[in-house]
């Protein structure tokens, strides 16, 4: 198992974090177990795993390294048009996937599934291309906040009703890169910026 550096030593990052909810250790030992479900479930039958950038990618590099069987992988981008088109779930595809779709078998890969909803919008856009068939993988679950149901055939870990990062969680794309994931001091919160 990868050994990862301990909290304290991501320096900056980690002076921001209150409490640790997850640990390196458990994440990786969850995603394992993941994985040799997907494995297990998907023998003999090629899966594109799909994912949305950009918060999936360590979820995603963890979760396919763990995967012992033949599988592929592809990206979308999404980007959401205002604040009132994300509470409905509109988001607008800025890169699609490169690999067609039909009459494969295709599980659809999050870091985190909350109000559900913009993940709604992009199974309803795959789902119309005719895969075998769609299912969804997400790590983090939120179920406090689902606003509409989807069915998850796989799910890691749930997530109490708060505000998290690290492990592609981001504030403002900020902690991303922890690979624990934890809750951030409130003067945190309000101190950074995109820029
Ligand atoms: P939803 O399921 O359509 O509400 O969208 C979930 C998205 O909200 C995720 O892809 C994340 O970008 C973001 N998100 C939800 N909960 C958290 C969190 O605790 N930390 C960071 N981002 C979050
Ligand atoms: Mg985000």
């Amino acid at each position: 198992m990868v050994s990862w550096y301990p909290p304290e030593a991501y320096g900056e990052l980690a002076a921001d974090v209150q409490e640790v909810l997850i640990t390196a250790d458990d994440l990786q030992q969850r995603v394992r177990e993941l994985g040799a479900a997907v494995s297990q479930d998907y023998a003999g039958r090629n899966p594109l795993l799909v994912g949305v950038l950009k918060g999936v990618v360590f979820f995603m590099a963890d979760l396919l390294r763990t995967i012992t069987i033949p599988v592929e992988v592809d990206f979308m981008a999404v980007a959401s048009y205002t604040a009132e088109s994300r509470n409905k779930g509109l988001v607008r595809l800025v890169k699609d996937l490169e690999t067609p779709i039909s009459e494969r078998h295709v599980l659809f890969v999050e870091d985190v599934v909350d109000t559900g909803l913009s993940l709604g919008y992009l199974l309803r856009t795959l789902r119309a291309r005719g895969p075998a068939s769609l299912e969804v993988c997400t790590l983090f679950n939120k179920p406090k906040h689902r606003l509409i149901d989807i069915p998850l055939k796989y799910t890691g870990i749930d997530l109490p009703d708060c505000f998290a990062v690290g492990y592609g969680l981001d504030y403002r794309e900020r902690y991303r890169n922890l690979p624990f994931v934890g809750l951030l001091k409130p003067e945190a919160m309000r101190t950074y910026s995109n820029a």
